[in-house]
C-alpha cells in the first residue's frame, strides 16, 4: 500500500457536482460545481440534478485532476459517494466513478456522505481528538455523533421530522427568500434584532424536530400580515434573526447537555449549516464557557464538495477498505454501513 496515494474523489448526492484530488489527507483540489437550475423551483427537482451532474462530471473531474497538477495515470483510487441522497445524482457519481477505476485498473472506495461530512474536520490542523461530538447539521440531516475513529462512529441523536438546513430553507421560503434559504437568513440575520419567538419542540433528549417550529413561524406571518401586507419586507432582518436565533439555540443547548453526559471535551461542527455564522459563533462560545476543545471546517469544507469524500476515503484506504466493481448507490444508505 502507498503511503500517500492520489486519491480522486467524487461528490453528486444532491445538487453539487464535485471532484477532488488528494495526496494522503492533503487536498491539493476540489472542485464545485453548485446547479442553480433549482433556484426558480424553490427546492432541488431530482431529474434536473441528475441531468446537471450528467453535463458537469467530466469538466469537474478534469479540473480537479489539472488544478493538482497530476496525471490519471497518477491515481491510486477513485472514491465516491455511495449515499445516502438522490438516487438519480448517486448513479451517475457511481457509475463514473466505477468507469475510472475500471480503466486504470484501480480499486475504488465507496463513501458514506455523512461520513464524510464529520470528516471534513480533517481537513485542517489540529485534528480533533477521538473521541469527539459532532454535530452535522446538513440540508437532510441533523445529528449528533460520537465519533470513536475515523470509521467508527455511532448516531446519539438526530431529528425526528425536518433537519435544520430544511427548517432554514422552508422558513426562508416563507418569507419569499429564493433556495437556498439558509445563506441568504445569514446574511439578512446580521442586520436584525431577534425579537421575535416561535415554538420549540419539547421533544425526547437528543432528539430534535423542527416541524413545530415551521408550522409556528408560517401561522405567525399569517397573523402579522392580515393586519399589515407589507409585514415581512418592513421586519426582514429581525424576521431572519429571529428564525436563525431559534435554530441555532435548540442546536447548541442539545449539544451541549449530550457533551457533558458523555463526558466528551472535543467538540465539532459538520454540515452545510455549519456555515452558519451565528451557529459557528455560538458553537465556539459554548466550547469556550466549557473549557472544550472547538473544531469547524472552512467554510468549502462545510457544504457539499468532494474533498470531505476523499478524506473519507484516504482513511478507509489506510484501513484496507475498498470496494468492487459491483457497487451499487444507495439513496437511504444506513450510518452504520
Ligand atoms: O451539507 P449541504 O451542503 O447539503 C446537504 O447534504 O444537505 O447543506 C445544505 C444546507 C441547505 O439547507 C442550506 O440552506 C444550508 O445548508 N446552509 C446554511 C448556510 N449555508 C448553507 N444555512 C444557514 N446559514 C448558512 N450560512
Ligand atoms: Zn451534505
Amino acid at each position: 500500500m502507498i503511503k500517500n496515494p492520489y486519491i480522486l474523489s467524487i461528490e453528486s448526492s444532491c445538487d453539487d457536482t464535485s471532484a477532488a484530488v488528494l495526496q494522503g489527507n492533503k487536498v491539493l483540489s476540489n472542485v464545485v460545481f453548485t446547479q442553480i437550475a433549482h433556484k426558480e423551483y424553490g427546492g432541488v427537482i431530482p431529474e434536473l440534478a441528475s441531468r446537471e451532474h450528467i453535463q458537469k462530471i467530466i469538466p469537474v473531474v478534469n479540473e480537479a485532476i489539472s488544478k493538482a497538477e497530476i496525471k490519471k495515470s497518477d491515481l491510486s483510487a477513485i472514491a465516491v459517494t455511495q449515499g445516502p441522497g438522490l438516487l438519480g445524482s448517486l448513479i451517475v457519481g457511481v457509475s463514473f466513478a466505477k468507469s475510472l477505476a475500471q480503466s486504470l485498473s484501480i480499486p475504488i472506495i465507496s463513501v458514506n456522505h455523512m461520513h464524510a461530512h464529520v470528516l471534513a474536520n480533517f481537513s485542517s490542523e489540529p485534528y480533533p481528538e477521538f473521541p469527539f461530538l459532532c454535530l452535522t447539521v446538513s440540508g437532510g440531516h441533523t445529528q449528533l455523533v460520537k465519533v470513536n475513529d475515523y470509521t467508527d462512529m455511532e448516531i446519539i441523536g438526530q431529528t425526528i421530522d425536518d433537519a435544520a438546513g430544511e427548517a432554514f430553507d422552508k422558513a426562508g421560503k416563507m418569507l419569499g427568500l429564493p433556495y437556498p434559504a439558509g445563506p441568504e437568513i445569514d446574511r439578512n440575520a446580521k442586520n436584525g434584532n431577534p425579537k421575535f419567538e416561535f415554538s420549540k419542540a419539547k421533544v425526547d433528549k437528543y432528539a430534535f424536530s423542527f416541524s413545530g417550529f415551521k408550522t409556528s413561524v408560517l401561522y405567525f406571518l399569517r397573523d402579522q400580515i392580515k393586519q399589515n401586507e407589507n409585514f415581512i419586507e418592513q421586519n426582514l432582518p429581525d424576521l431572519c434573526a429571529s428564525i436563525q436565533k431559534n435554530i441555532c439555540d435548540v442546536l447548541i443547548e442539545k449539544t451541549e447537555k449530550a457533551a457533558i453526559e458523555y463526558k466528551i471535551n472535543t467538540l465539532a461542527l459538520a454540515g452545510g449549516v455549519s456555515a452558519n455564522s451565528q451557529l459557528r459563533s455560538d458553537f465556539q462560545t459554548m466550547c469556550k464557557k466549557n473549557n472544550w476543545n472547538c473544531h469547524i471546517p472552512a467554510f468549502q469544507y462545510c457544504t457539499d464538495n468532494a474533498g470531505m469524500i476523499g478524506l473519507a476515503a484516504y482513511y478507509k484506504y489506510k484501513a484496507g477498505i475498498f470496494d468492487q466493481l459491483d457497487l451499487v448507490p444507495d439513496p437511504r444508505l444506513s450510518f452504520q454501513s
